[in-house]
Protein backbone atom coordinates (compact mmCIF):
# COMPACT_ATOMS: atom_id res chain seq x y z
CA UNK A 1 0.00 0.00 0.00
CA UNK A 2 2.73 2.01 1.06
CA UNK A 3 4.16 1.52 -2.13
CA UNK A 4 1.04 2.74 -4.47
CA UNK A 5 0.29 5.86 -2.53
CA UNK A 6 4.17 6.55 -2.74
CA UNK A 7 3.92 6.76 -6.69
CA UNK A 8 0.73 8.73 -6.34
CA UNK A 9 1.97 11.22 -4.04
CA UNK A 10 4.88 13.36 -4.42
CA UNK A 11 7.57 13.74 -1.72
CA UNK A 12 10.00 16.53 -0.83
CA UNK A 13 12.60 14.87 -2.27
CA UNK A 14 14.53 14.70 1.11
CA UNK A 15 15.89 10.94 2.16
CA UNK A 16 16.75 9.75 5.52
CA UNK A 17 18.11 6.19 5.86
CA UNK A 18 18.38 5.58 2.59
CA UNK A 19 14.19 5.00 1.82
CA UNK A 20 13.17 6.67 4.78
CA UNK A 21 10.99 10.08 2.13
CA UNK A 22 8.84 12.87 3.36
CA UNK A 23 5.71 12.94 1.33
CA UNK A 24 4.23 16.46 0.63
CA UNK A 25 0.81 16.52 1.59
CA UNK A 26 -0.66 19.90 1.71
CA UNK A 27 -3.91 20.93 3.54
CA UNK A 28 -7.00 21.10 1.61
CA UNK A 29 -7.66 24.52 0.25
CA UNK A 30 -10.99 24.54 2.41
CA UNK A 31 -9.57 23.30 5.47
CA UNK A 32 -7.04 26.26 5.43
CA UNK A 33 -9.91 29.11 4.49
CA UNK A 34 -12.08 27.96 7.23
CA UNK A 35 -9.16 28.35 9.45
CA UNK A 36 -7.97 31.47 7.88
CA UNK A 37 -11.83 32.52 8.39
CA UNK A 38 -12.21 32.06 12.13
CA UNK A 39 -8.78 33.78 12.53
CA UNK A 40 -10.52 36.65 10.68
CA UNK A 41 -13.72 36.39 13.08
CA UNK A 42 -12.15 36.00 16.14
CA UNK A 43 -9.96 39.40 15.36
CA UNK A 44 -13.46 40.96 14.38
CA UNK A 45 -15.15 39.63 17.58
CA UNK A 46 -12.35 41.00 20.04
CA UNK A 47 -12.75 44.56 18.68
CA UNK A 48 -16.20 44.35 18.93
CA UNK A 49 -17.27 43.02 22.26
CA UNK A 50 -15.87 42.77 25.64
CA UNK A 51 -13.38 40.09 25.54
CA UNK A 52 -9.51 40.04 27.03
CA UNK A 53 -8.68 40.68 30.84
CA UNK A 54 -6.59 43.79 31.28
CA UNK A 55 -5.34 44.06 34.81
CA UNK A 56 -8.54 44.51 36.98
CA UNK A 57 -9.99 45.35 34.09
CA UNK A 58 -10.88 44.12 30.08
CA UNK A 59 -11.21 45.26 26.78
CA UNK A 60 -14.49 46.79 25.97
CA UNK A 61 -14.84 46.61 22.92
CA UNK A 62 -16.10 49.20 19.92
CA UNK A 63 -19.83 47.95 19.82
CA UNK A 64 -22.46 49.60 21.95
CA UNK A 65 -26.03 49.53 22.95
CA UNK A 66 -28.05 53.08 23.50
CA UNK A 67 -31.06 52.21 26.09
CA UNK A 68 -33.57 55.30 27.36
CA UNK A 69 -32.62 55.98 31.24
CA UNK A 70 -34.39 58.62 33.19
CA UNK A 71 -35.85 60.13 30.24
CA UNK A 72 -32.10 60.33 28.33
CA UNK A 73 -31.30 58.29 25.76
CA UNK A 74 -27.81 56.39 27.09
CA UNK A 75 -25.14 54.70 25.18
CA UNK A 76 -23.35 52.09 26.91
CA UNK A 77 -20.34 49.50 25.41
CA UNK A 78 -21.79 46.45 24.59
CA UNK A 79 -23.21 44.35 27.26
CA UNK A 80 -25.95 41.89 28.29
CA UNK A 81 -27.28 43.92 30.61
CA UNK A 82 -27.49 47.58 28.51
CA UNK A 83 -29.04 44.28 25.95
CA UNK A 84 -31.76 43.59 27.91
CA UNK A 85 -32.32 47.33 28.84
CA UNK A 86 -32.74 47.84 25.28
CA UNK A 87 -34.95 45.14 24.52
CA UNK A 88 -37.08 45.91 27.49
CA UNK A 89 -37.73 49.00 25.35
CA UNK A 90 -38.17 48.25 22.21
CA UNK A 91 -39.91 44.60 22.23
CA UNK A 92 -42.64 44.58 20.87
CA UNK A 93 -45.08 44.15 23.35
CA UNK A 94 -43.47 47.37 25.03
CA UNK A 95 -43.94 49.16 22.44
CA UNK A 96 -47.33 48.11 22.17
CA UNK A 97 -48.10 49.14 25.60
CA UNK A 98 -46.20 52.48 25.11
CA UNK A 99 -48.35 53.06 22.11
CA UNK A 100 -51.64 52.43 24.37
CA UNK A 101 -49.93 54.53 27.78
CA UNK A 102 -50.50 57.01 25.36
CA UNK A 103 -53.65 56.79 24.48
CA UNK A 104 -54.64 56.80 27.83
CA UNK A 105 -52.79 59.65 28.51
CA UNK A 106 -54.34 62.07 26.11
CA UNK A 107 -57.79 60.76 27.19
CA UNK A 108 -60.44 61.94 29.34
CA UNK A 109 -61.27 60.36 32.89
CA UNK A 110 -64.24 59.97 31.49
CA UNK A 111 -63.32 58.11 28.18
CA UNK A 112 -61.31 55.69 30.15
CA UNK A 113 -63.98 54.97 32.47
CA UNK A 114 -66.76 54.11 29.57
CA UNK A 115 -64.29 52.38 26.97
CA UNK A 116 -63.64 48.67 28.71
CA UNK A 117 -60.82 48.13 27.32
CA UNK A 118 -58.63 51.63 27.96
CA UNK A 119 -60.28 50.77 31.57
CA UNK A 120 -58.79 47.16 32.09
CA UNK A 121 -55.42 48.36 30.66
CA UNK A 122 -55.43 50.89 33.08
CA UNK A 123 -56.48 49.34 35.98
CA UNK A 124 -53.86 46.48 35.13
CA UNK A 125 -51.09 49.12 35.06
CA UNK A 126 -52.15 50.54 37.91
CA UNK A 127 -52.20 47.18 39.73
CA UNK A 128 -48.47 47.35 39.49
CA UNK A 129 -47.88 51.15 40.19
CA UNK A 130 -49.68 50.45 43.42
CA UNK A 131 -48.05 47.62 44.36
CA UNK A 132 -44.35 49.05 43.71
CA UNK A 133 -45.41 52.47 45.46
CA UNK A 134 -48.67 52.87 47.43
CA UNK A 135 -49.03 49.14 48.88
CA UNK A 136 -46.18 49.41 51.84
CA UNK A 137 -48.61 51.78 53.59
CA UNK A 138 -52.04 51.66 52.32
CA UNK A 139 -51.85 47.55 52.03
CA UNK A 140 -52.39 45.48 48.20
CA UNK A 141 -55.49 46.53 46.97
CA UNK A 142 -55.60 49.56 48.93
CA UNK A 143 -56.97 47.74 52.49
CA UNK A 144 -54.42 48.62 55.15
CA UNK A 145 -53.71 45.48 57.56
CA UNK A 146 -54.96 47.65 60.38
CA UNK A 147 -56.48 50.75 61.59
CA UNK A 148 -54.96 53.44 62.12
CA UNK A 149 -51.76 54.63 60.68
CA UNK A 150 -53.16 54.89 56.72
CA UNK A 151 -56.38 55.13 55.46
CA UNK A 152 -58.35 52.64 53.90
CA UNK A 153 -58.70 53.35 50.29
CA UNK A 154 -61.53 50.85 49.30
CA UNK A 155 -64.50 51.98 51.33
CA UNK A 156 -66.25 55.38 50.10
CA UNK A 157 -65.33 57.01 52.72
CA UNK A 158 -62.65 59.85 51.89
CA UNK A 159 -60.75 62.55 53.99
CA UNK A 160 -59.85 64.72 51.14
CA UNK A 161 -62.55 63.92 48.92
CA UNK A 162 -63.07 60.66 46.53
CA UNK A 163 -63.94 63.39 43.19
CA UNK A 164 -61.21 62.67 40.50
CA UNK A 165 -59.70 65.97 40.93
CA UNK A 166 -59.42 65.60 44.92
CA UNK A 167 -57.76 61.72 44.78
CA UNK A 168 -55.57 63.25 41.92
CA UNK A 169 -54.48 66.38 43.71
CA UNK A 170 -53.98 64.34 46.91
CA UNK A 171 -51.78 61.75 44.89
CA UNK A 172 -49.88 64.54 43.19
CA UNK A 173 -49.70 66.46 46.45
CA UNK A 174 -49.10 64.69 49.17
CA UNK A 175 -51.97 65.50 52.23
CA UNK A 176 -50.56 66.33 56.10
CA UNK A 177 -53.71 64.51 58.02
CA UNK A 178 -53.44 66.92 61.36
CA UNK A 179 -55.72 67.53 64.09
CA UNK A 180 -53.89 69.11 67.56
CA UNK A 181 -54.05 66.85 70.65
CA UNK A 182 -56.87 68.05 73.23
CA UNK A 183 -55.22 65.92 76.25
CA UNK A 184 -54.48 68.65 78.20
CA UNK A 185 -56.78 71.34 76.86
CA UNK A 186 -60.02 68.85 78.33
CA UNK A 187 -58.76 66.93 80.78
CA UNK A 188 -59.97 63.08 80.96
CA UNK A 189 -63.57 64.29 82.02
CA UNK A 190 -64.18 66.43 79.28
CA UNK A 191 -62.77 64.03 76.56
CA UNK A 192 -65.01 61.45 78.13
CA UNK A 193 -68.22 63.37 77.65
CA UNK A 194 -66.44 64.40 73.37
CA UNK A 195 -65.56 61.37 72.88
CA UNK A 196 -69.36 60.15 73.87
CA UNK A 197 -70.72 62.63 71.94
CA UNK A 198 -68.70 61.77 69.12
CA UNK A 199 -69.71 57.67 69.10
CA UNK A 200 -73.18 58.91 69.34
CA UNK A 201 -72.98 60.81 66.34
CA UNK A 202 -72.31 57.23 64.45
CA UNK A 203 -75.16 55.59 66.70
CA UNK A 204 -73.38 54.12 69.08
CA UNK A 205 -74.75 53.40 72.84
CA UNK A 206 -73.77 55.90 74.83
CA UNK A 207 -74.34 57.67 78.06
CA UNK A 208 -76.48 60.28 77.73
CA UNK A 209 -75.83 63.07 80.19
CA UNK A 210 -72.06 62.76 79.26
CA UNK A 211 -72.97 63.04 75.45
CA UNK A 212 -75.16 66.28 76.12
CA UNK A 213 -72.08 67.95 77.93
CA UNK A 214 -70.00 66.40 75.30
CA UNK A 215 -72.08 68.36 72.60
CA UNK A 216 -71.66 71.67 74.30
CA UNK A 217 -67.49 70.92 74.18
CA UNK A 218 -67.67 69.67 70.65
CA UNK A 219 -70.14 72.62 69.39
CA UNK A 220 -68.43 75.61 71.72
CA UNK A 221 -65.54 77.54 71.53
CA UNK A 222 -63.96 74.99 74.49
CA UNK A 223 -63.00 72.12 72.25
CA UNK A 224 -63.64 73.85 68.75
CA UNK A 225 -64.39 70.55 66.87
CA UNK A 226 -66.80 71.93 65.13
CA UNK A 227 -64.47 74.31 63.14
CA UNK A 228 -62.52 71.08 61.37
CA UNK A 229 -65.44 68.10 61.47
CA UNK A 230 -68.14 71.04 61.00
CA UNK A 231 -71.45 71.50 63.02
CA UNK A 232 -72.75 68.14 61.88
CA UNK A 233 -70.23 66.49 62.03
CA UNK A 234 -70.09 65.31 58.71
CA UNK A 235 -66.36 66.21 58.42
CA UNK A 236 -64.48 68.96 56.26
CA UNK A 237 -62.40 67.62 52.89
CA UNK A 238 -60.97 70.79 52.56
CA UNK A 239 -58.98 69.96 55.94
CA UNK A 240 -59.10 66.24 55.45
CA UNK A 241 -61.02 66.16 58.54
CA UNK A 242 -62.78 62.82 59.21
CA UNK A 243 -66.86 62.17 58.97
CA UNK A 244 -67.63 61.43 62.13
CA UNK A 245 -71.59 60.39 61.50
CA UNK A 246 -70.78 57.24 59.50
CA UNK A 247 -69.21 54.71 61.09
CA UNK A 248 -66.52 54.55 59.17
CA UNK A 249 -62.97 54.77 60.82
CA UNK A 250 -60.03 55.71 60.20
CA UNK A 251 -57.41 56.23 62.80
CA UNK A 252 -59.95 55.39 66.11
CA UNK A 253 -59.71 51.25 66.30
CA UNK A 254 -63.45 51.75 66.93
CA UNK A 255 -64.11 48.27 65.18
CA UNK A 256 -61.38 46.14 66.93
CA UNK A 257 -62.77 47.27 70.71
CA UNK A 258 -65.29 44.48 71.45
CA UNK A 259 -66.76 46.33 74.42
CA UNK A 260 -68.51 49.57 74.63
CA UNK A 261 -66.34 50.77 77.17
CA UNK A 262 -63.19 49.55 75.11
CA UNK A 263 -64.68 51.89 71.79
CA UNK A 264 -65.34 54.77 73.95
CA UNK A 265 -61.37 54.25 74.94
CA UNK A 266 -60.30 53.90 71.54
CA UNK A 267 -61.82 57.65 70.69
CA UNK A 268 -60.85 59.60 73.88
CA UNK A 269 -57.15 58.32 72.83
CA UNK A 270 -57.40 59.80 69.54
CA UNK A 271 -58.92 62.70 71.14
CA UNK A 272 -56.25 62.89 73.78
CA UNK A 273 -53.60 62.63 72.12
CA UNK A 274 -54.11 64.35 68.51
CA UNK A 275 -53.15 63.39 64.66
CA UNK A 276 -50.49 63.56 62.68
CA UNK A 277 -50.23 61.96 59.55
CA UNK A 278 -48.80 62.52 55.72
CA UNK A 279 -49.20 61.25 52.81
CA UNK A 280 -46.10 61.51 50.48
CA UNK A 281 -46.63 63.37 47.32
CA UNK A 282 -45.60 61.99 44.57
CA UNK A 283 -45.47 64.45 41.61
CA UNK A 284 -41.66 64.75 40.22
CA UNK A 285 -41.54 60.85 41.56
CA UNK A 286 -43.89 59.57 39.15
CA UNK A 287 -44.98 61.01 35.93
CA UNK A 288 -48.18 62.64 35.21
CA UNK A 289 -49.60 59.53 33.26
CA UNK A 290 -49.20 57.16 36.05
CA UNK A 291 -50.77 59.88 38.16
CA UNK A 292 -53.48 59.85 36.19
CA UNK A 293 -53.46 55.54 36.26
CA UNK A 294 -53.28 55.61 39.67
CA UNK A 295 -56.22 58.25 40.28
CA UNK A 296 -58.86 55.92 38.09
CA UNK A 297 -57.58 53.04 39.97
CA UNK A 298 -57.73 54.19 43.45
CA UNK A 299 -61.07 55.91 42.37
CA UNK A 300 -62.14 52.97 41.00
CA UNK A 301 -61.57 51.54 44.50
CA UNK A 302 -64.08 53.35 46.48
CA UNK A 303 -67.14 53.39 44.17
C1 LIG B 1 -45.49 56.42 53.49
C2 LIG B 1 -46.81 55.91 53.48
C3 LIG B 1 -47.69 56.19 52.27
C4 LIG B 1 -47.45 55.86 50.96
C5 LIG B 1 -46.23 55.20 50.38
C6 LIG B 1 -48.63 56.27 50.24
N1 LIG B 1 -49.53 56.82 51.07
FE1 LIG B 1 -51.37 57.48 50.56
N2 LIG B 1 -51.67 58.10 52.46
C7 LIG B 1 -50.80 57.92 53.52
C8 LIG B 1 -51.36 58.51 54.71
C9 LIG B 1 -50.73 58.51 56.09
C10 LIG B 1 -52.59 59.07 54.33
C11 LIG B 1 -53.57 59.80 55.22
C12 LIG B 1 -53.32 61.27 55.25
C13 LIG B 1 -54.23 61.88 56.25
O1 LIG B 1 -54.31 61.38 57.36
O2 LIG B 1 -54.87 62.85 55.91
C14 LIG B 1 -52.75 58.78 52.91
C15 LIG B 1 -53.86 59.18 52.17
C16 LIG B 1 -54.09 58.83 50.87
C17 LIG B 1 -55.28 59.15 50.12
C18 LIG B 1 -56.45 59.95 50.64
C19 LIG B 1 -57.46 59.07 51.30
C20 LIG B 1 -58.67 59.82 51.71
O3 LIG B 1 -59.43 59.25 52.50
O4 LIG B 1 -58.90 60.96 51.27
C21 LIG B 1 -55.13 58.61 48.87
C22 LIG B 1 -56.11 58.69 47.73
C23 LIG B 1 -53.84 57.97 48.84
N3 LIG B 1 -53.24 58.10 50.06
C24 LIG B 1 -53.32 57.33 47.74
C25 LIG B 1 -52.02 56.86 47.67
C26 LIG B 1 -51.41 56.37 46.47
C27 LIG B 1 -52.10 56.23 45.12
C28 LIG B 1 -50.13 56.05 46.79
C29 LIG B 1 -49.04 55.51 45.87
C30 LIG B 1 -48.67 56.33 44.77
C31 LIG B 1 -49.94 56.32 48.19
N4 LIG B 1 -51.10 56.82 48.69
C32 LIG B 1 -48.76 56.09 48.87
C33 LIG B 1 -49.60 57.27 53.48
C34 LIG B 1 -48.99 56.80 52.33
C1 LIG C 1 -57.77 71.53 63.23
C2 LIG C 1 -58.83 70.69 62.78
C3 LIG C 1 -59.44 69.72 63.78
C4 LIG C 1 -59.99 69.96 64.99
C5 LIG C 1 -60.10 71.30 65.71
C6 LIG C 1 -60.49 68.70 65.48
N1 LIG C 1 -60.22 67.71 64.59
FE1 LIG C 1 -60.71 65.76 64.79
N2 LIG C 1 -59.77 65.35 63.08
C7 LIG C 1 -59.20 66.30 62.26
C8 LIG C 1 -58.61 65.62 61.12
C9 LIG C 1 -57.87 66.31 59.99
C10 LIG C 1 -58.86 64.25 61.31
C11 LIG C 1 -58.45 63.12 60.38
C12 LIG C 1 -56.97 63.06 60.42
C13 LIG C 1 -56.42 61.92 59.61
O1 LIG C 1 -57.18 60.99 59.33
O2 LIG C 1 -55.25 61.97 59.34
C14 LIG C 1 -59.60 64.12 62.54
C15 LIG C 1 -60.02 62.91 63.06
C16 LIG C 1 -60.76 62.78 64.20
C17 LIG C 1 -61.19 61.53 64.76
C18 LIG C 1 -60.88 60.16 64.20
C19 LIG C 1 -61.94 59.71 63.24
C20 LIG C 1 -61.68 58.36 62.63
O3 LIG C 1 -62.25 58.08 61.58
O4 LIG C 1 -60.92 57.55 63.20
C21 LIG C 1 -61.92 61.82 65.86
C22 LIG C 1 -62.60 60.83 66.76
C23 LIG C 1 -61.92 63.25 66.00
N3 LIG C 1 -61.21 63.80 64.98
C24 LIG C 1 -62.55 63.93 67.01
C25 LIG C 1 -62.38 65.28 67.24
C26 LIG C 1 -62.89 65.96 68.41
C27 LIG C 1 -63.76 65.33 69.47
C28 LIG C 1 -62.45 67.24 68.32
C29 LIG C 1 -62.65 68.36 69.29
C30 LIG C 1 -62.24 68.10 70.65
C31 LIG C 1 -61.70 67.38 67.11
N4 LIG C 1 -61.68 66.16 66.47
C32 LIG C 1 -61.13 68.53 66.68
C33 LIG C 1 -59.15 67.65 62.42
C34 LIG C 1 -59.59 68.30 63.53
Amino acid sequence: MADEKGKSVQTTGHAWDGDLQEFNNPLPRWWLWSFYGTVVFAIIYWLIYPAWPIADSYTKGFGTVSYQSGGKEVTRHWNTRAELLQDLQSGSETLKQQAYLQKVAAASYDDIANDPEMSAFTQSMAKVLFADNCAACHGIGGSPARIGQYPNLRDDAWLWGGDIAQIEQTIEQGRNGFMPAFGEVLGDAKIEQVASYVLGLSGHQVDAAKAEAGRAIFQGQEGGCFYCHTTSGKGLPSQGAANLTDAIWTVADVPGAATDADRLKAVEAVIREGIQRQMPGWKGRLSTTEIKLLTAYVHSLGS
